[in-house]
């Protein structure tokens, strides 16, 4: 199939025709520039406008950027191009495509959830690798996000959903404490694969 013609492609080109600033990344990201390798390949999945291609970038990394969406991709590109960054675009339909085995040192997810493609990331990563995933949770506190619960996580399902990899920063607060403060509506994790290869 066309990808331009794929129903996910054309709902989102619409979106992006309309938005050109990538804004911040994840916080998840942000947040954890710190465990970042100085070097090797990163994948931000599902990129949109690729704030998280970009940073990710910035920090020495040889990026790759998949998303469907063929507008965000070329603003994407055009954006790397003037800033100098080392940012390989691809469009895909990441329902059909995974990523190769071992083919990645870092890849950051950020408010994209394919459940069956999560044990799929985990292999995906090279020895050391970091998986730095953040997106909606049910438990939530106002209306943000998507209502569809299918696009948002129950309480500590991320942690079913990828047993493969070491734990190295989780954050899910649900409605514990004061509400109106913490991290909200949302999760973050990294996890790091830490078997060797065989
Ligand atoms: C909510 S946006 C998140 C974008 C970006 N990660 C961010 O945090 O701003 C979801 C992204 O998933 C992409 N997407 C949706 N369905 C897709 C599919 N089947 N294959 C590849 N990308 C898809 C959309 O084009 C969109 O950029």
């Amino acid at each position: 199939m066309d990808l331009t013609q794929h129903p996910d492609a054309q709902r989102w080109d619409k979106r992006y025709t309309e938005k050109n600033e990538a804004g911040p990344a994840c916080a998840v990201l942000r947040e954890n520039l710190h465990l970042l390798p100085s070097q090797g390949k990163a994948l931000d999945l599902a990129c949109g406008l690729g704030a998280n291609a970009l940073l990710l970038a910035q920090q020495g990394l040889s990026v790759e950027a998949w998303d469907i969406s063929e507008v965000a991709l070329q603003k994407l590109q055009a954006t790397a191009i003037q800033k100098g960054l080392d940012i390989n675009c691809r469009q895909c339909d990441l329902r059909s495509s995974v990523a190769e085995t071992n083919s990645f040192d870092v890849i950051v997810v950020s408010y994209f959830l394919q459940r069956e493609t999560l044990p799929l990331l985990a292999q995906a990563l090279r020895p050391n690798g970091l998986l730095y995933y953040q997106t909606f949770s049910r438990l939530r506190v106002d209306d943000s996000g998507p209502n569809n619960p299918e696009f948002r996580l129950a309480d500590n399902e991320l942690l079913q959903l990828i047993p493969d990899l070491h734990l190295r920063v989780y954050r899910e607060e649900g409605l514990t404490g004061e509400v109106e403060k913490g991290l909200r509506n949302e999760l973050m994790y990294i996890g790091q694969n830490t078997r060797s290869i065989v």
